[in-house]
């Protein structure tokens, strides 16, 4: 449903990615690993549409969206949720009033409606009793959680993740990415994970991509990893974390 076709991209003078392809199909869990600043939330952004590539195209659905107008994009960003790296939850809206902020400022659905969605989600994310607090007395793990109730409210064919581990302790660590997993049993979602640890890869991604140096050293099935003999791939799956 997602795929890059030769992409490149510069920031001024200094090359980011370098002819990267790559395809998210439909139902599965696709990981990018890679290391801090090699370009992974610019993947993101490219596959919102946020950014343009200097060349290649970036295809949703079948449709070439690179030449896109801000306009049409919108329908497209409507297929897929996304969970920022920072939550980017509204400090001073409860948890329901972040739940509901886009459908009710955006999509303006009448509230009853509203607040039938939002009472999935509660339940979705084990939120429940947690409704009328804000953000900052949740703990880091819940207010994650809150963020992927947000993004799959609109019902998204696709979530992409930016980094959904950073930051947690394991256990909260476990509990997102096990979220992450029932996505797709119970909704047929398909997800983009981002990330620089190894063993969110191992725990939920059906396949994964390795970008280094600007380019994909790998992108097959999570089990072939083991298989790979690119230096840095092997320096990873011994370090089991990646260097910042
Ligand atoms: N808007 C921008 N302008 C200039 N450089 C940027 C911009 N956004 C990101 N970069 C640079 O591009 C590189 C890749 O960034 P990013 O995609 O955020 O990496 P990652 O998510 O893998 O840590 C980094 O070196 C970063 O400093
Ligand atoms: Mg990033």
């Amino acid at each position: 449903m997602i795929e890059l076709r030769n992409v490149s991209l510069k920031y001024g003078e200094k090359e980011i990615l370098k002819k990267v392809s790559l395809t998210v199909k439909d139902n599965t869990i696709k990981a990018i690993l890679g290391p801090s600043g090699v370009g992974k939330s610019t993947i993101l952004k490219l596959m919102l549409g946020l950014i343009k590539p200097n060349s290649g195209q970036v295809i949703v659905d079948g449709t070439d969206i690179t030449g896109m107008k801000e306009s049409a994009l919108y329908a497209i960003r409507r297929k897929m949720g996304m969970v920022f790296q920072g939550n980017a939850l509204f400090d001073s809206l409860t948890i329901s009033q972040n739940l509901g902020f886009f459908l009710r400022e955006n999509m303006k659905l009448p509230e009853e409606e509203i607040s039938q969605r939002v009472a999935e989600q509660i339940q979705f994310a084990g939120l429940e009793g947690y409704e009328d607090q804000l953000p900052e007395s949740l703990s880091g793990g819940m207010r994650r959680r809150v963020a992927i109730g947000r993004a799959m409210i609109f019902k998204p064919h696709m979530i992409l993740f930016d980094e959904p581990t950073a930051g947690l302790d394991p256990v909260s660590s476990k509990k997102i990415l096990s979220l992450i997993s029932s996505l797709r049993h119970n909704n047929n979602l398909g997800a983009v994970i981002v990330t620089h640890i190894i063993d969110d890869v191992f725990n939920v991604a059906d396949s994964v991509a390795v970008l280094y140096q600007g380019e994909m050293i790998f992108d097959d099935v999570t089990e072939k990893l083991h298989e790979s003999n690119h230096q840095f791939i092997r320096s990873i799956l011994s370090d089991k974390i990646l260097e910042l």
